[in-house]
Order: C-alpha cells, then structure tokens, then sequence
C-alpha cells in the first residue's frame, strides 16, 4: 500500500484534517494514516467517512483514523471536534484545513444569504480551526498548518465568484498566521492544487472539453491525481520542510 516517501517524524502525530471523508481529504487520512500518523477528520459525508476508516484499518494502518460528524458551518461543533481529537490522540501538531465546496453559481444569482454560506464553508473555518488548535502546537512546541487554495482564481476562472474570492483570500490567513507563529515554530502554508481528477470532479466538470482544457494547459502530460496533492501535503507537514513557511506550494502539473 506505501507508495509516499516515508516522513519517520510523522509516526504517532495527532493530525486533524477538515473534510477528510472523500475526494483530496480522503487520499490525506489515507497517506498520513500511513505514515502511522493519528489522524482525526471531520466531514458531513457519513457513509464515505465511514467506509474510508474501515478501508484503512483494513489496510493495516497502525491507528485507524477517527472520523467525527461535524458540519464546518458550525463554530461550536467544530471548537468541540478539535477538543474530542485531542482527547484521542493528543495535542494536535498538523492541521490540513482541506474541506470546500466548490458549487458553480452566477453572480446574478447570489443573495446575501448564499454568499455567507459559501463564506462559512470555504473560509471561516479555516480560521477557527487554526485559533482552537493552535495553543495545543504551543503547548507541542511546534506544529505545522496547511491551508488549501486553488489554482481556479489564478487562472480566472468563471462561475463561482464566491469560490474564487474564499480561495484567494487563503493565503492571506497563511501569511498573517504565519507571522504571528513563527517563532514559536508553527509553521503555515498554503498548498494550491491544480485540476485535480477526484471522483467528483469528473462526475460533475470533467467533460471532454475540459480534458482539452487540461491538456493544453499543463506542461506536463497526464492528471493531477488526489494522491498528488497528499505528497505534497506529507512534506508541508513533516520536519523535511522545517524551514518553510508562510509560501504558496503549487502541484498543477505545470500549468499555472
Ligand atoms: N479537486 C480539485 O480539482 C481542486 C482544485 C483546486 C483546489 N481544490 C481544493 O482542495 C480541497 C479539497 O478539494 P476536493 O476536490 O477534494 O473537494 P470535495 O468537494 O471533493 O471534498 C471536500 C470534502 O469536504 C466535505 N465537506 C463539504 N462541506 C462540508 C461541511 N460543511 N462540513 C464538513 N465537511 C464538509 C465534503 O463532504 C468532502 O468530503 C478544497 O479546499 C478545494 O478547494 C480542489
């Protein structure tokens, strides 16, 4: 099953991932559950969730990773989360703020209320999710963030304004968090996947026009897969980047 580098630092780490139950977030519980990391994630997708532990555990994970139901919309339910992964596995030292929605709307369409919900989906809890674990990286010693942008707004992509303004502002939140914890060894990241071939991406966008758009666009021949971005997300979280913080780490296959 190991097909990623091996981080040994990353063995027995308290790692809490947002949106861990499918998609990029399911290849991160599955790569760092690897590592024999203790991965914690949240999702509302309970049946993938489910399935994807147990998958896992069958695979031979020495800590199968625990799924906790928690709807990231909700502040407290996801302060409480924090608080149960913590009692599981210890002070959390790596945050993989990975989960988002990317739903397609037309500005014309957006009211007030929508765009708070895509706001409370692809950006608040981003925040809230660094400010309640990071006193347990302080009490750690140390402790590494990663955020998930996107290469959509780089690009200028149309469809879903409300997506690309919550995806350009990640890195804003990588920087300033960066700053204020540095010296206290928490490092903060950005990691920008590029069009990446989860199941529901190609169910729903990837037609045979965007594999054109794909083509062109990349230098390099061949998809983004979700174990892709896990690589990248191993190394952003491990001591082999050390002295990396508050930059923007982009796996697009060449195309931004
Ligand atoms: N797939 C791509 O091509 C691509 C491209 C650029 C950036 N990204 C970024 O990578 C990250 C992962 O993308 P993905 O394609 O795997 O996304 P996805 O939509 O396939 O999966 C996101 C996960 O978050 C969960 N989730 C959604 N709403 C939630 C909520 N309210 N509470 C808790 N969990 C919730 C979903 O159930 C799902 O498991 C995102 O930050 C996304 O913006 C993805």
């Amino acid at each position: 099953m190991q097909r990623n580098a091996v981080y040994p630092d990353l063995a027995g780490r308290s790692v809490f991932i947002t949106g861990g139950g499918t998609g990029i977030g399911a290849a991160l519980t599955r790569a760092f559950a690897h590592q024999g990391a203790k991965v914690a994630f949240v999702d509302i997708a309970e049946e993938d969730s489910a399935a994807l532990v147990r998958q896992v555990g069958s695979e031979g994970a020495t800590h199968v990773p625990k799924f906790i139901r928690c709807d990231l919309r909700d502040i407290a339910a996801l302060r409480a989360a924090v608080q149960e992964a913590q009692q599981a596995h210890g002070d959390i030292t790596v945050l993989l703020n990975n989960a988002a929605n990317d739903q397609r709307h037309k500005p014309e369409d957006v009211t007030p209320e929508y765009w708070d919900d895509r706001m409370a989906i692809n950006q608040r809890p981003m925040f809230f999710a660094a400010q309640a674990i990071i006193p347990q990286m302080q009490h750690a010693g140390g402790g590494a963030i990663v955020n998930f942008g996107s290469v959509s707004w780089k690009l200028g992509q149309g469809g879903m304004p409300a997506y690309t303004m919550a995806k350009a502002s990640v890195h804003g939140l990588t920087r300033g968090l960066a700053r204020d914890y540095g010296k206290q060894n928490i490092r903060v990241n950005t990691l920008v996947p590029g069009w990446v071939m989860t199941k529901r991406q190609l169910t729903l966008w990837v037609t045979p026009e965007a594999e054109k758009q794909i083509d062109a666009g990349q230098c390099l021949a061949g998809r983004v897969m979700p174990e892709n971005i896990a690589d990248m997300a191993l190394f952003l979280s491990s001591a082999a980047s050390s002295m990396c913080s508050a930059q923007e780490f982009v796996v697009d296959g060449g195309w931004t």
